[in-house]
């Protein structure tokens, strides 16, 4: 919550920024934050903005007009924003992130004609895309950088794929690098290896990730195919390596803020704390961390009612005002640790509401209060 007198945080981040990222663990509610956000953008700061959602629930898919993957960016229908009583100062756009195909693009656009195909078409492109360790967190960066480069957008909000460890999504752009390493090309690209004479056991590439996932290859696969895929993978090893680099300056430019997102759970305060740290640490602009799903306080009002019914129902219900109320000193506690390791950045709180999140107008009331027109009591 923002002090008395001071503008809330992710107001002035709509107004000011053209990239906000939701980021956060599984299930938190960062695609639920990240449209939040871009409905505010358009509906109450007349900014053009965009949503680029990442396996959003199917009735949320729905609310905001999506219906299949495919990376199409659509207009939500002003009808249904007029229908759910929500203001349409500017247009309002949502897609579905679709990762195989992005990557494929991202190969389209950066290899010679004539190796397109080959490394399309390769198991260990496959696999790499799907499976390399931070690929998918990577590729959504790479959409962004798309989007903006077109910049026909006022804000682009970026939700992102559940990350298990903060780090795979930080260190995206350097594991892609990382595959594209010199040395692991190198020690592929020998020529004895490229005649196949020389076996993979005797390669050794350190833990490097490139090396574990095409350590997950044996058998079958042969090793003139992982040399030739190699070869045509190294004609477009500088314009991926341009574009990671790209892709890491954006993320740390001055018009970029990052949204932590978490639950008021005190099993994940530390990878939290973790997170907000290692972006600090990389100049990172972090606008605010949103706790969602807050478990309110029972009020005196409650409380007063409670006192009001007969027995046995009124044991019943003070029974269960109890534990919404050690619910919520069991979040209060954790937010207050949270709070102390995330100095000075501000904190936001939305309740945990009785129903998800999967119409326009719930998703308008999570924004006024991430942006402040609604406050919890302080947790
Ligand atoms: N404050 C809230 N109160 C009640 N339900 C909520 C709240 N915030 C989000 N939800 C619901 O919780 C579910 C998970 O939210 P969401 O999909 O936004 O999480 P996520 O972090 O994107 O998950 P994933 O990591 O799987 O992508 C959804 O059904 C959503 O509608
Ligand atoms: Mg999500």
């Amino acid at each position: 919550m923002s002090a008395p007198g001071l503008e809330n945080p992710l107001s002035r981040a709509l107004r000011e920024k053209t990239v906000l990222v939701a980021v956060g663990s599984g299930g938190v509610g960062k695609t639920t934050v990240a449209a939040a956000l871009a409905l505010r953008s358009a509906s109450a700061e007349g900014r053009r903005a965009l949503v680029c959602t990442i396996d959003p629930a199917k009735r949320l898919a729905n609310a905001l007009g999506l219906s299949e993957l495919g990376n199409a960016e659509m207009r939500i229908d002003e009808a249904l924003l007029r229908h759910a009583d929500v203001p349409a100062k500017a247009p309002l756009f949502a897609m579905m992130l679709d990762m195989k195909r992005t990557w494929d693009e991202l190969v389209e656009r950066s290899a010679p004609p004539d190796k397109r195909e080959k490394i399309l078409n390769s198991r260990f492109y496959q696999a790499l895309s799907s499976r390399l360790a931070g690929s998918q967190e990577y590729i959504a960066m790479e959409k962004l950088a798309q989007l903006r480069a077109r910049s026909d957008y006022d804000l682009v909000v970026l939700d992102t794929p559940p990350t298990a460890h903060a780090i795979d999504f930080l260190d995206a752009p350097n594991r892609i690098l990382d595959f594209l390493d010199t040395d692991a090309a190198r020690w592929l690209l020998t020529p004895a290896l490229a005649a196949g004479r020389v076996g993979l056991r005797f390669l050794s590439f350190g833990s490097s990730y490139a090396a574990k996932t095409l350590s997950k290859f044996t058998g079958a696969e042969t090793l003139q195919e992982l040399a030739g895929f190699m070869l045509s993978i190294s004609t477009l090893n500088e314009s991926f390596r341009q574009r990671a680099r790209q892709v890491g300056e954006l993320l740390a430019a001055p018009s970029t803020s990052f949204v932590i997102v978490t639950a008021p759970n005190p099993e994940r305060l530390d990878e939290v704390v973790h997170f907000h740290t290692l972006l600090r640490q990389n100049q990172m602009n972090v606008a605010a961390v949103v706790v969602n799903r807050v478990h309110p306080r029972p009020t005196e009002a409650q409380r007063a009612d409670a006192t009001a019914l007969p027995e046995p129902l009124r044991g019943r219900v003070e029974a269960t005002l109890d534990e919404l109320q050690a619910l919520a000193e069991r979040d209060a506690d954790a937010i207050a640790a949270l709070r102390r390791a995330c100095e000075p950045t501000p904190f936001i709180f939305v309740p945990r509401f009785e129903r998800d999140v999967h119409d326009l107008t719930a998703l308008w009331h999570t924004a006024r209060y991430l942006t402040g027109d609604l406050e919890m009591t302080a947790p």
